[in-house]
């Protein structure tokens, strides 16, 4: 008999409503994407809706948790203060919920070839997708964490829609403005997008993907070139 791989479906696996913490999690993100305001935005609105839609079936779907192995990265060192900070701000439901569920979270870089100096102060997290932890098609939930004074070098997603909630720390895209906890950010398929963070504190982000189920389950991210992203800024 074949043994499974460690975060294969089994009989055994333990499903989405024998696992509080991962559902009230999952519903902190309902909240969220059901509660805050678009700002006027159709484009905003309905990106909402969508995620909403795709997270309500999802639960009513009650899939499986698939355990992946623990995985830590070093700018993991500031999560402790970014929960600390996110449950003051206008997200602490969310920062809390994040808190009980740190055991259980898989940090990685998604690229191939990360800069050294990005590998020190990024890593992102997957709560819900094609590979888990909550078994998902159509939509990828998860929470990316930068440290003090990082910048996230220019980037775009083919034909993913993404969108970032603050948890914690202030931050900027594309040096258009600063954001707050509670802020949402839509980066449309194809958009380019570079953020940087504040000099003394983490920076906590909420996201969410929506897009194709293949392009999901291997997005294949990749750091626009320094060349390029300068002739795209202009400079
Ligand atoms: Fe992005």
């Amino acid at each position: 008999m074949t043994e499974a791989p460690p975060h294969a479906e089994t009989d055994a696996s333990p499903r989405l409503f024998d696992s509080p913490d991962w559902l009230y999690l999952l519903r902190e993100f309902f909240a969220l994407y059901r509660n805050g305001s678009a700002g006027g935005s159709r484009l905003i609105r309905s990106h909402r809706k969508r995620v909403r839609e795709a997270l309500s079936h999802v639960i009513e779907a009650n899939p499986v948790i698939l355990a992946r192995p623990q995985e830590a990265k070093p700018v993991t060192a500031h999560l402790s203060r970014a929960l600390d900070l996110g449950e003051r701000g206008a997200v602490s439901g969310m920062a809390r919920a994040l808190s009980r569920v740190t055991q259980g979270l898989t940090w990685e870089y998604g690229y191939e070839k990360v800069p050294k100096a990005l590998a020190r102060k990024y890593a992102y997290c997957e709560v819900l997708g094609p590979r888990g932890p909550v078994q998902a098609d159509r939509l990828i939930l998860g929470f990316v964490l930068f440290a003090p004074k990082t910048t996230y070098p220019q980037h775009s997603h083919s034909e993913i829609e993404e969108s970032y909630i603050s948890v914690a720390g202030a931050w900027s895209e594309n040096d258009a403005a600063v954001h707050a906890p509670g802020s949402l950010i839509l980066n449309r398929p194809g958009e380019e997008h570079r953020i940087t963070t504040a000099d003394l504190d983490p920076c906590l982000l909420a996201y969410a993907w929506v897009g194709p189920g293949d392009r999901l389950s291997a997005p294949g991210m990749k750091l626009t070139s320094t060349r390029k992203a300068r002739m795209l800024q202009g400079i």
